[in-house]
């Protein structure tokens, strides 16, 4: 567990959220879970692989003994590749992580939540690519992003009536493990784009996963009571620009 993930984590703990972190990455996972010890919560871990149903479908009947309150779809993947280079199996793997992942764990939030009469939250990460394609080589990534923003809407829509909240954050580059790695792999090109990108930003600088992690606390908790449906981009202007 990294980037964003890890410190919404942290967040949570920090304001008193007992909670249950899903990842594929064990070793991150406990990694995670140690740093959140000193908040005195309960921090469950699943290792899981989002873009297999069956898994996400275990995950939730071993905690059937305790419904969440709130689910944040951030899990995702971002390589690139030439729009001509996607292959069916490619293109299979990013539409199941990034976007087939949050509709199942929405599914499953939202049936127990009408089951039991409970209200809950729910908060998807998308991205400014979804809204304002920017990277080369990115067009796989950025229509999986564009359908969590759709199925965020979608669903604020429908469960609306049952006091079921569903936002979206939007990010804009966000400093990360995720995006250190990439930019390694992509090297010269990494460069040349970021500095692409800090052209347009209004605050000429990347932002940092707790500057996400906050803004997700906050369309978690009751501060954004009357907040539904909505993309929040953080992203440092870009998308205003
Ligand atoms: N960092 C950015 O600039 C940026 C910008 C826009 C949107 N986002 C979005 O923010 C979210 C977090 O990104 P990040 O930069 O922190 O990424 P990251 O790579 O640092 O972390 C992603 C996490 O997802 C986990 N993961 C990947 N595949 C998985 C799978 N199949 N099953 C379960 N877990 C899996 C990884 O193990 C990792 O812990 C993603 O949805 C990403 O698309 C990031």
């Amino acid at each position: 567990m990294s980037g964003i993930g890890r410190v919404t984590a942290i967040r949570f703990a920090e304001a008193g959220a007992d909670l249950y972190l899903v990842d594929i990455n064990l070793e991150g996972l406990k990694a995670v879970e140690g740093e959140l010890q000193k908040f005195g919560v309960n921090v469950k871990t699943f290792k899981a692989d989002l873009s297999k149903k069956e898994e996400i479908d275990a995950l939730w009947e071993n905690m059937e003994d305790r419904l969440p309150d709130i689910l944040v779809n951030n899990a995702a993947i971002y390589p690139f590749k030439e729009f001509l280079d996607v292959d069916r199996a490619f293109l299979e793997k990013i539409m199941n992580i990034n976007l087939q992942s949050v509709f199942w764990m929405c599914q499953h939030l939202i049936r127990r939540c009408i089951a039991s009469g409970r209200k809950c939250v729910i908060i998807n990460v998308g991205s400014i690519e979804a809204v304002m394609p920017f990277a080369e080589n990115l067009v796989h990534y950025s229509i999986t992003k564009a359908g969590v923003i759709a199925l965020t809407r979608s669903l604020a829509r429908e469960f609306g009536k049952y006091g079921i909240r569903v936002n979206a954050v939007i990010p804009g580059g966000i400093v990360t493990p995720g995006v250190q790695k990439v930019a390694k792999e992509l090297g010269e090109k990494a460069l040349t784009a970021g500095q692409e990108y800090l052209k347009r930003v209004p605050l000429r600088r990347m932002g940092d996963p707790d500057e996400v992690a906050r803004v997700i606390l906050f369309l978690a908790s009751d501060m954004s009571s009357y907040i539904t449906g909505a993309a929040v981009p953080v992203d440092g202007g870009f998308l205003s620009a």
